[in-house]
């Protein structure tokens, strides 16, 4: 059978490799540490699990409307109203199966082969690949030196008249960078006079730290209803510790709206009801699980920059939201390939390359697990790179003995 060379182009998970190792050496009873995590480690809210176990009870669970059920759409309209200041209405709302399929349908109803996706560099994994399975061409912005915020005067370099999406997820996946509200004013402004879809990846805009909140596009828009340009995506997985429920949600103009629900009828029919409902628990339930997963996460970002600040030649900017960090190790390698493979072998501890964030040279580490996680994980890292270090260490409970 041929495989379709699209299909095939397309590339698997960054930590595929690594978590395979990984886990091997688990079942081995190693003691790994895994900084690569996605996902933050809170229980699911009791409210949430309170309305899946009702719906559960019912025995009756059927397919959604397409476009999801309308109480919880109902619900995404207040969200909006509450944390964007936006007004909309059900109909400007599709529930999805995760953000991720959002993102994707709302791409799909918009790039036709050879269109031109725009994006800034570090980005999230997901976002080249989908435009190539879309035929389309991913456009990558860069950074300002040292920095990851790219200049507004690059990305108007880098829109032509095949742009037909821009998509800027803040804060930001994998560095958790928060964009200014300088840069969001100026390209909601471009993306309106160039008439370029912006889809806002909001999936982490909750989880921002000392005092700020992630500039919201709504608040800049001077295309609203029929005539907006935005796609704002935003989900339960992050905010409320429910990635395995798999619900997400896009709020765009209802035609575009009704577009995106043509295609997820194609493809998903509908959200799970299961599911919804008990995204339904968690938005309606009481918020403080969010503000106490962002404070925890808060207190994981200083003991994370603190122990990264002590591995000589590693030079980080310090995240400003998300449960990510990215540091720039390539005055030790600038192979993060090799070097997160050195780490995992040697010292036991996972990372996620940069270069498949397009940002070579940096390693992602997560501080979403334990303070104790990050401690050890960093100092192991710092033992491992560090030529003059004790040939034997004891770190935690595990003692390590040089052979490199
Ligand atoms: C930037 C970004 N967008 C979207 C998603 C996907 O969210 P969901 O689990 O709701 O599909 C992720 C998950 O890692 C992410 O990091």
């Amino acid at each position: 059978m041929r495989i379709s060379a699209v299909a095939d182009a397309i590339a698997g998970p960054a930590t595929l490799k690594l978590n395979e190792k990984a886990n091997q050496l688990k079942a081995d009873g190693k003691p790994v540490i895994h900084l690569g995590s996605g996902e933050p480690k809170a229980p699911v809210p009791q409210a949430a699990t309170d309305a899946a176990r009702v719906k559960l009870d019912s025995a009756v669970v059927r397919y959604s409307p397409t476009s999801g059920s309308p109480d919880l759409k109902k619900e995404v309209v207040e969200y909006t109203r509450r944390n964007y200041r936006y007004e909309c209405s059900p109909a400007n709302v599709l529930i999805s199966s995760g953000a991720k399929p959002a993102i994707f349908f709302a791409l799909y109803s918009v790039v036709q082969p050879g269109d031109e996706v725009v994006f800034p560099a570090p980005y999230w994994v997901s976002y080249p690949e989908m435009a190539r399975m879309l035929g389309g061409v991913p456009v990558v912005v860069a950074p300002e030196p040292g920095t990851f915020e790219p200049s507004f005067e690059s990305f108007a370099a880098a829109v032509t008249d095949r742009t037909r999406a821009m998509i800027i997820n803040s804060p930001n996946n994998p560095s958790g960078h928060v964009y200014s509200a300088a840069l969001i004013k100026d390209l909601v402004r471009l993306c309106e006079e160039r008439d370029i879809c912006l889809i806002m990846d909001d999936i982490y805009h909750k989880l921002v730290f000392d005092g700020r909140e992630a500039p919201s596009a709504f608040d800049f828009a001077r295309r609203t209803g029929e005539d907006s340009v935005i796609v704002a995506v935003n989900g339960v997985s992050k905010l409320y510790a429910m990635t395995g429920f798999r619900i997400g949600w896009a709020v765009a103009s209802k035609r575009m709206i009704n577009v995106m629900k043509n295609v997820q009828a194609q493809i998903l029919s509908c959200p799970s009801s299961l599911a919804e409902a008990a995204a339904l628990g968690a938005l309606e339930g009481d918020q403080g699980c969010v503000e106490s997963l962002r404070s925890t996460l808060q207190a994981n970002r200083d003991v994370m920059v603190g122990e990264l600040s002590k591995i000589p030649g590693v030079k980080l900017n310090a995240p400003g939201g998300t449960f990510y960090s990215l540091p720039d190790f390539s005055a030790i390698d600038a192979n993060s390939h090799r070097l997160c493979e050195f780490l995992v072998e040697k010292v036991m501890v996972v990372t996620v390359p940069g270069k498949d964030f397009g940002a070579e040279g940096h390693l992602r580490f997560s501080y979403c697990g334990s303070a104790r996680e990050i401690i050890e994980g960093v100092e192991r890292v710092r033992w491992a790179l560090d030529p003059n270090g004790p040939r034997q260490i004891t770190i935690g409970s595990t003692t390590f003995t040089r052979d490199w």
